[in-house]
């Protein structure tokens, strides 16, 4: 227990120092958009704690919200702001051409309505994120609660394990069913297969707009990947 609590704590300060190096990629007087999660969490810490004066920031979870006006960081809307720079936010797997699940969070849905949104995509994880292929994580997938019997079958005929997510609601008001068995070989193709089943709202794969780039907290420090290379560097 004493070893799986010093791996935690561990886990939790590459984290944390990934989200601190995403402070680079904040202009000054700019929107920003701020996702969901431990590792988003760290990030609106490091922006509240830093010198950079925002104009505003859209957050991807009635959480993030709350959090950002604690810090006193003002929260926008994409009805009232203009498009963020950029898009700051976790992951629960990156593969090496930055495509993501996310969603093990719940907040999907905001996450990638307001990553599309953003001109950049910074995703923040810890190196235990990083796979060579997607898929060991089951796939989240918001789903209008009426239609959850159906959209569990249809599910099933792509070839996936659905579980309902007990006792959770998300922010829209709708249900998660985590899937598990899913084939992600090609990871865009099943996107748009989930996306095309009536009831679902959205999926946690995200392959049509992937990450630009993704810090990931190591132990020697934070390495930055690119899209399409896969190439690490130090920063
Ligand atoms: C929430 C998410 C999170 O970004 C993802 O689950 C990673 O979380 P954490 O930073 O806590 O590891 O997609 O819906």
């Amino acid at each position: 227990m004493v070893e799986q609590d010093t791996t935690d704590a561990m886990r939790d300060g590459m984290k944390r120092a990934a989200a601190e190096a995403a402070l680079e990629y904040v202009a000054p007087d700019s929107v920003i958009g701020v996702g969901t999660g431990s590792t988003a969490e760290h990030f609106i810490d490091a922006l509240g704690s830093s010198e950079i004066p925002l104009e505003g920031a859209v957050p991807s979870s009635d959480a993030t919200a709350h959090a950002l006006a604690a810090r006193g960081i003002r929260v926008l809307t994409l009805e009232e702001g203009p498009r963020p720079e950029v898009y700051v936010d976790g992951a629960d797997e990156a593969d090496p051409e930055l495509r993501l699940i996310k969603g093990a969070g719940g907040a999907l849905t905001r996450e990638k309505v307001v990553a599309n949104a953003s001109r950049a995509f910074v995703c923040i994880c810890d190196e235990s994120k990083l796979v060579d292929a997607l898929g060991a994580v089951p796939v989240p997938v918001e789903v209008v609660p009426m239609a959850v019997p159906f959209v569990a079958s249809m599910i099933e005929g792509l070839g996936g394990r659905p579980r309902l997510r007990e006792d959770f609601t998300t922010d829209n008001g709708n249900r998660i069913l985590d899937v598990e068995g899913l084939s992600l070989t090609d990871p865009l193709a099943i996107e748009l297969a989930l996306d095309a089943v009536p009831g679902v709202v959205e999926n946690g794969v995200f392959a049509m707009r992937p990450a630009d780039i993704v810090l990931a907290g190591a132990r020697d420090g934070v390495r930055t990947i690119r899209a399409k290379t896969g190439d690490g560097e130090d920063v």
